[in-house]
């Protein structure tokens, strides 16, 4: 069962995202002399970034030891305004000492089929499995939720859904939010604590079908989110938790 935690409002969930990513972060270097954080994108998890770059804890991080990654990319160049990757680096890794080569961008100015394969060859690369096909094993992986129960790039009714092989893959979402470089659900799924990050009322009723209702994750793309080994934890405001 995941664990939930609910906070009074968007500042509160902010520093509270923040504290967790922090404190995931001194537990795995602690263990394995090593943090991998998948980063999630969108608008909610920005406050929490911010949040990091100027929190104490943070400051006593050895960000030597932390590489950061991405769930999900959309396909534009790392300035372009909808790029996650740059929301992250103006919020948090324009203000931290990680060294650049720790940074593990999706190149999303690359044809999205491109963008993808680069980025599973980093993975493989980074994670070096012994044995061919063991799943990519992120300490933390950030994830928001639509309205629409999409997370990551996964979407509703996608056939990326069913993937069981590939760690990365693009989607043409849509011809209004266009391409978009993805973790798989299997890659997702590998990593040691998955946590979500949803606030706001507009979401409360799908928070409660994907935690409480059926088991529907072709139209609910979250709730094909279910570690194998790892935690699952969501941090919800009161408002997006309201009817949990
Ligand atoms: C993205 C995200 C996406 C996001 C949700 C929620 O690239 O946009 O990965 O899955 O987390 O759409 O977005 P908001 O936080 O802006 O509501």
């Amino acid at each position: 069962m995941p664990q939930i935690r609910i906070y009074p409002d968007t500042e509160h969930l902010a520093h509270a995202a923040a504290e967790h990513l922090v404190t995931v972060a001194v537990s795995s270097i602690d263990d394995r002399g090593s943090f991998s954080v998948a980063l999630s994108g969108g608008s909610t998890p920005r406050p929490a970034y911010e949040q990091v770059a100027t929190m104490e804890l943070a400051s006593q991080l050895d960000w030597s030891h932390i590489h950061v990654f991405w769930g999900d990319e959309r396909c534009v160049a790392p300035h372009h305004p909808d790029s996650n990757y740059g929301m992250a680096r103006q919020a948090l890794l324009d203000h931290i000492p990680i060294p650049t080569r720790n940074v593990h961008r999706v190149l999303g100015e690359l044809a999205p089929d491109e963008a993808a394969s680069r980025y599973e060859e980093t993975l493989r690369q980074f994670f070096s499995p012994e044995h061919e096909g063991e799943p990519v094993t992120f300490d933390l992986v950030l994830l928001g939720m639509g309205t629409d129960g999409h997370t990551a790039s996964l979407f509703s009714r996608s056939e990326l859904l069913a993937e069981k092989r590939r760690w990365v893959a693009s989607d043409q979402v849509d011809q209004t939010t266009g391409w978009r470089v993805t973790l798989t659900p299997p890659a997702i799924n590998a990593a040691r604590q998955v946590t979500f990050l949803v606030s706001g009322r507009a979401k409360a009723k799908t928070v409660q079908q994907v935690i409480r209702g059926p088991r529907q994750s072709r139209l609910l793309p979250a709730q094909i989110v279910r570690p194998k080994s790892g935690n699952l934890t969501w941090l919800l405001d009161s408002e997006a938790a309201a009817l949990v």
